[in-house]
């Protein structure tokens, strides 16, 4: 849409969030609330998109992609309409239509905000801006009409005597005006209201004061316009949020045991017949393949699963990637940079990190495999440690294919074991071990007859 510019305000300190962060930086399903309305911005492919910002300014730059914005700096937050008259160098002279966005309303879609370009120019209006009918309005700017239903202003909840407060229609903090007007109603506010601050929402009894014709749209599902102003709003969006995302992943065959318990971010990928079990985290850009198993309390970030792998209860993985009917867990900790190549089992207790292990191996119980390759068939016994770092450096260990590595041993990196190796149980192996060999440390074992009596006699606890 060539006459279209878009203005999104973004600059606020969120103050009710009571946070460091940017309040346009808070995440919904892992992707800040900036990101949503971004998204539904390019989606009416403007001419130009400008972000005013200002709490926080280099970060939000950072956390949102933004080589089609231009980036307008509002130095002081001194309210909505001041963030506004901040773009007025970038849009003054601008041949077409301005739509404001404000960056905490994520729900906002490129449909509704077609309808509403759509009706302001039908209807000849200089602004229109969405309202909302909602059963519970606190918070929201209402919508003042006169005895013929025209809109007279928008009032502030802070401002609302008790009879406004009552109205149920708010301003959504969504409207298109002419350019022309704008700036020129923008100049024309003062801050003479309970936060002394520049109201945008003023602009429309300016309107009309200017005898410029302004319009309504009533949004068709509230939802949509939302608005996060506290952590408790943010945490009801949240939950609007997974509900969505856990409703296409049940459409597309999966099955949610708990969806109430499941948490699935944007960027995840599932495939057919896979069973989530409760308390599950799948984030970032993890993918997990067709008719996998998770048993519950899983917390996977980046994590690539193939096809067939079963997730026993309780485990965390970052970063990796599990080969087809690999089987984790319970308790289990995959690191990043592990690789489990295919029929990998890892047991209870087990941490990876770096790991390469080949198709078929097993480390079932209690061991610890820190920079490390792994040949395929190899059994890694229980309470096997890589000692990779000396308070200094990391070293690799390299280990080759149908190994059989005993309980109890500790690896001493740098070192190899080449194929077919044998590795005694409690060995400690210091250096490269040739194929087919057996390692162990020569160590005498003896039984000392009658000790303990002697022992408990010494000590007291058995009578003469
Ligand atoms: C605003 C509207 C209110 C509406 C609601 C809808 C005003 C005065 N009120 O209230 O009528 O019902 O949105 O969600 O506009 N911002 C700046 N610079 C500033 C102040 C704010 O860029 O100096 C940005 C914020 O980052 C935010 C947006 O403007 O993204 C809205 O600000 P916020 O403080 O959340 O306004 P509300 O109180 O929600
Ligand atoms: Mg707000």
């Amino acid at each position: 849409m060539n006459s279209l510019g878009i203005v999104i305000l973004a600059a606020g300190l969120g103050k009710r969030m009571k946070s460091r962060l940017p309040k346009v930086l808070h995440c919904l399903g892992g992707k800040p609330l900036l990101s949503y309305v971004l998204k539904a911005a390019r989606g009416l492919t403007p001419k130009k998109i400008a972000v005013v910002v200002g709490h926080g300014a280099e970060l939000v730059k950072q956390a949102c992609d933004g080589s089609d914005v231009a980036w307008i700096l509002q130095e002081q937050q001194l309210g909505t309409g001041h963030a506004a008259a901040c773009a007025a160098k970038t849009f003054r002279d601008f041949p077409g239509e301005l739509l404001i966005l404000n960056g905490d309303v994520p729900f906002i879609t490129e449909a509704t905000l077609l309808g509403l370009l759509r009706n302001h120019r039908e209807q000849n209006a200089t602004l229109t801006f969405m309202t909302a009918r909602l059963p519970e309005p606190a918070g929201y700017g209402r919508i003042v009409r006169g005895s013929k239903g025209e809109v007279a202003r928008i009032v502030e909840e802070r401002d609302a005597t008790a009879a406004e407060k009552k109205i149920a229609e708010i301003n959504a903090g969504i409207y298109v005006a002419s350019p022309r007007f704008l700036f020129a109603a923008l100049e024309s506010l003062s801050n003479r209201n309970e936060q002394n601050e520049y109201y945008l929402t003023d602009i429309v009894a300016a309107a009309l004061k200017m005898r410029e014709p302004v319009r309504t749209v009533e949004a068709e599902d509230a939802r949509e316009i939302m608005g996060v102003n506290t952590r408790e709003e943010l945490a009801l969006m949240e939950k609007l949020v997974q509900e969505k995302i856990n409703r296409k992943w049940m459409a597309a065959g999966v099955t949610l045991k708990d969806p109430e318990t499941t948490y699935i971010e944007e960027g995840v990928k599932i495939g057919r017949d896979t069973v989530v079990g409760p308390n599950t985290h799948l984030l970032g850009e993890t993918v997990v393949g067709e008719r996998c198993r998770i048993d519950g309390s899983a917390y996977l970030t980046n994590a690539q699963l193939t096809d067939d792998v079963h997730l026993r209860f309780s485990v965390v993985l970052t970063d990796c990637k599990v080969g087809d009917g690999a089987i984790v867990g319970p308790f289990a900790h995959l690191r990043p940079g592990t690789q489990l190549g295919r029929q990998v089992h890892i047991g209870n207790f087990v941490e990876t990190k770096e790991a390469k292990l080949g198709d078929g191996v097993k480390a079932n119980h209690l061991t610890y495999l820190g920079d490390v390759a792994v040949g395929r068939e190899t059994n890694i016994g229980a309470g096997t440690i890589t000692c990779n770092y000396d308070g200094f450096a990391k070293y690799p260990t390299t280990i080759g294919e149908r190994v059989q590595v005993g309980s109890d041993t500790t690896l001493v990196a740098p070192v190899r074991l080449g194929d077919d190796v044998y590795v005694a149980t409690a060995t400690t192996v210091r250096r490269d071990v040739p194929a087919g060999a057996l390692v162990y440390n020569e160590r005498v074992e003896r039984a000392r007859e009658g000790w303990t009596e002697q022992k408990r006699r010494k000590m007291g606890k058995v009578k003469a």
